[in-house]
């Protein structure tokens, strides 16, 4: 469904990703691994528009995304959760779905008036059945900025979800998570893909990343070095190098 073809992202004289190539297929958790700096979150913000690629392909569902505009690529179908929380710290935990939820239905709606009077219910229960499956129906009316750190990746997630994504990329979603966070956020993502949706994440914690992707590829100094399941790439030497490696620095 994602088809990345030889992208390659410059910063003046660094080279970010270098000529990478893979796809993501439905229904697939895809893992994204490597060390800091390997260039994981820039891939992530060519796929989502909010960077341009320097050469390259990135397609999905048979669209071109390169050039096109982030709230473009959103409709199509991509939503994405952010390595820094970005949340309306202000709003309450609920409104933070709501606001999300109106961002898409806009674009299909002829009028407030209409979308207040025939919407509204859907859309409060549907925020509310969000909530549920993220485990905040409880916090529901609390302000955002009072949930605990992990409570506040689990909205993040929450919030991309409202969008109604096809594809929906994490990054880091486990970080600053405790152990048993991180084991509950596996099972919230399992089921996620269990209804009909891709996840593409990016993560640090080995644990999340073996336990549940299906497929995983492994980015150093912006090239893409290995690829393969799980058991592979905990086999393969080139991961291990560049793992290994940096360590030293
Ligand atoms: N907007 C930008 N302008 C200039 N350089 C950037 C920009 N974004 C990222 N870089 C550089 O590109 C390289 C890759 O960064 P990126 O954030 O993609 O790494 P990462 O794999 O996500 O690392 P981490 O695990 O630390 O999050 C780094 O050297 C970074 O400094
Ligand atoms: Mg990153």
């Amino acid at each position: 469904m994602l088809e990345i073809a030889h992208i390659s992202k410059d910063f003046g004289g660094l080279k970010a990703l270098k000529e990478i190539t893979f796809h993501v297929k439905e229904k697939q958790i895809y893992g994204l691994i490597g060390p800091n700096g390997a260039g994981k979150t820039t891939l992530f913000n060519l796929i989502t528009g909010f960077l341009p690629a320097t050469h390259g392909s990135i397609q999905f569902l048979g669209n071109e995304l390169t050039g096109l505009k982030a709230h473009k690529i959103a409709k199509l179908g991509i939503a994405r959760t952010f390595q820094n929380i970005r949340l309306f710290g202000t709003m309450t935990v609920k409104e933070n779905i709501l606001v999300a939820q109106n961002i898409r239905a806009r674009s299909g709606v002829t009028s407030l008036v209409q979308f207040f009077s025939s919407k509204e219910r859907e859309l409060q229960e549907k925020a509310d059945d969000l909530l549920k499956r993220m485990g905040l129906w409880e916090k529901r009316k609390e302000q955002s900025l009072s949930l605990a750190y992990g409570e506040q990746r689990r909205l993040e997630i929450a919030r991309a979800l409202a969008l109604e994504p096809r594809l929906l990329l994490l990054d880091e979603p486990a970080a600053g998570m405790n152990e048993a966070e991180t084991e509950d956020l596996l099972g919230r993502i399992s089921e996620i893909r269990n209804t009909g949706k891709a996840v593409f994440l990016i993560e640090h914690d080995m644990n999340v990343v073996m336990g549940i992707c299906d497929y995983i590829s492994v980015l150093n100094f912006g090239e893409l070095i290995a690829e393969g399941t799980p058991d592979e790439i905990q086999a393969s030497e080139a991961v291990i190098e560049a793992y290994l490696g940096r360590e030293e620095e």
